[in-house]
């Protein structure tokens, strides 16, 4: 069978300042440090499916300026397939602006740009041009109506479909049927379930929710308190990685890519959560999004329990 992943989704040029501790509403404060680099949920994805030793197909768009070399130059460096990355004219690159504070915790206002013109019509090219992929990875930063179309028309080919419903936003249930694993943390899953995610309690309760929403498998990262699994026959919990926060931008998606190469290599799932949690952790210990994307021998060294340095 063969394996592989693409990714239909956004990238950004992420502009991050960094400070102390964060304005509030109308004050201002002299920060420490600013970068600009390559980011956006499903070029973060991808460019860690890649790093996981994946054959990786991006497919989205990019305008034509300054910002447009930062995510292709990323993704390229990454090992990541970026024929079906279409560069607009007239168009702007897509841009997330940060902001992390000295714990770690960031804000993000994204600007779309490009990546809100990622149509189905891009999508049927890929699959038209017929890669060897068995994964799709989708994610909340392109139109609703693109990430429904692709996860149908994976679904159609027998790909296996995981989407990260990031950032919260509302979609129609449909969706969910044409989904096989979908990873939200605790804020997403109580935006989708309206249940108060604190705890696995909790967790287990809004998992279910989506599993009658007709999801296969559903799988909540908790941050610190862990992953929950939820199959609908039953529920695993797996304790996270005892690290330092420094940045935690790109764990969600650091967590997801991982988890994409190991299906898509057709390992199980509590083999593939276990790495994917390995490659979150180690993700903010760093700064920066595609920036502080572990390797494989980082990740596989984490779940050894081997030292770090
Ligand atoms: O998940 C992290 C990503 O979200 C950042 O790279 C930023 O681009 C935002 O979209
Ligand atoms: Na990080």
């Amino acid at each position: 069978k063969v394996s592989g992943v693409v990714v239909i989704g956004s990238m950004t040029a992420d502009v991050t300042a960094i400070a102390n501790t964060l304005p509030r509403g109308g004050e201002t404060v002299l920060g420490e440090g600013l970068t600009l680099v390559s980011g956006g949920k499903g070029s973060n994805q991808a460019a860690m499916a890649s790093r996981m030793g994946m054959n990786t197909w991006m497919v989205g768009c990019v305008g034509t300026d300054a910002f447009q070399s930062i995510v292709l130059d990323s993704l390229r460096d990454h090992g990541v397939n970026t024929d079906f990355v279409d560069k607009l004219d007239n168009e702007k690159t897509g841009v997330a602006h940060i902001r992390v504070d000295r714990n770690g915790n960031n804000d993000i206002v994204i600007v779309p740009m490009a990546n809100n013109r990622t149509n189905p019509e891009r999508v049927d090219r890929f699959f038209d041009s017929n890669p060897n992929v068995n994964t799709m990875l989708l994610q909340l930063e392109i139109p609703v109506p693109t990430v429904m179309y692709a996860a149908k028309e994976a679904k159609k080919r027998g790909l296996t479909v995981i989407f990260d419903p990031a950032p919260a936003a509302p979609f129609p249930d449909e969706l969910y049927k044409y989904v096989d694993i979908v990873t939200p943390n605790e804020t997403e899953t109580t935006v989708l379930t309206g249940i108060e995610v604190t705890d696995v309690a909790t967790a287990k309760t809004a998992a279910q929710v989506l599993l009658d929403k007709g999801v296969k498998l559903v799988i909540i990262t908790l941050a610190e308190k862990g992953v929950l699994i939820a199959d609908g026959k039953s529920f695993h919990h797996l304790s996270s990685f005892d690290v330092e926060v420094v940045d935690s931008t790109a764990a969600g998606d650091a967590f997801t890519g991982t988890l994409g190469a190991c299906v898509s290599q057709g390992k199980t799932i509590e083999e593939s959560v276990q790495y994917a949690m390995a490659a979150g952790a180690l993700t903010v210990t760093k700064s920066g999004a595609q920036t502080s994307l572990p390797n494989k021998e980082e990740i596989t060294l984490l779940m050894k329990g081997g030292c770090l340095n």
